[in-house]
């Protein structure tokens, strides 16, 4: 009986053991499960961190792409030109248009050789720069310009036309540029009358000394005609030619 019982005791201290080591087991279990969850998530917040890095780098690339784009614009559409008088001292701050890329007018001026031919080479010795899309057509005075030498200019693929002398009293024919403002008046109505913009055609008095004022009025120009886009009659010309 008593060995029975000693017996029966033993096995229940097994049973107990092997509970216990059970239980262990499955606290084991628990705990590395637990683990393991843990791991994965700090490895989920890890992932989440470097895709949001990431999102910030391309972000950041994105708007540093934009600024440059336009910082690539603007210096590609604006470029500052000093223009200087003869002494090479500042007078004038021009913005140029860039030449590439953009349409450039073809533009006609008719100079008289004692004024404004002379502002142009004053302009040249200078070295004021000014835009380029213009050719110079000497005359000895700006009353030698006839209304036709305009509306020829204009037909012959002129985009716009510029008149150009001695200011009024200076002129070295007395008043040749007096009566070149009775003429431009004539060019104006028929400039009109073809169908053209009256901003196609300007005169202006520009003297020897005048070098700035050259390069500032052929700007001003350039960018007026550039604004009213190519001759119309230039299209006409085209038209004729393939008919
Ligand atoms: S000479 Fe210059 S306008 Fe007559």
């Amino acid at each position: 009986m008593t060995a029975k019982k000693a017996a029966a005791k033993k096995t229940t201290a097994k049973k107990a053991a092997s509970k216990k080591t059970a239980a262990k087991k499955t606290a084991a279990g628990k705990t590395s499960a637990k683990k393991t969850v843990a791991k994965k998530t700090a490895a989920k917040k890890t992932v989440v961190k470097k895709a949001a890095v990431k999102k910030t780098v391309v972000k950041k690339a994105a708007v540093k792409k934009t600024v440059d784009a336009k910082a690539a614009e603007t210096q590609a559409t604006e470029k500052k030109v000093v223009v200087k008088d003869a002494s090479g001292q500042p007078v004038a701050t021009e913005l140029l248009g860039p030449e590439e890329g953009r349409w450039n007018p073809n533009i006609f001026v008719f100079a008289c050789n004692w004024c404004s031919y002379a502002g142009a080479d004053t302009a040249g010795i200078s070295r004021i720069q000014h835009q380029p899309h213009f050719r110079t057509i000497r005359v000895m005075c700006s009353g030698r310009v006839h209304p036709g030498f305009v509306l020829r200019a204009l037909e012959k693929g002129a985009d716009g036309v510029l008149v150009s002398g001695c200011h009024i009293g200076d002129c070295h024919y007395i008043s040749g540029n007096e009566r070149q403002l009775e003429h431009f008046e004539i060019t104006k109505r028929l400039v009109h009358l073809i169908g053209l913009e009256p901003g196609r055609v300007r005169l202006e008095w520009i003297s020897a000394a005048e070098g700035p004022r050259w390069a500032k009025i052929i700007n001003e120009f350039t960018d007026q005609i550039r604004a009213l886009g190519p001759s119309p009659l230039k299209g006409e010309k085209d038209e004729r030619r393939a008919g």
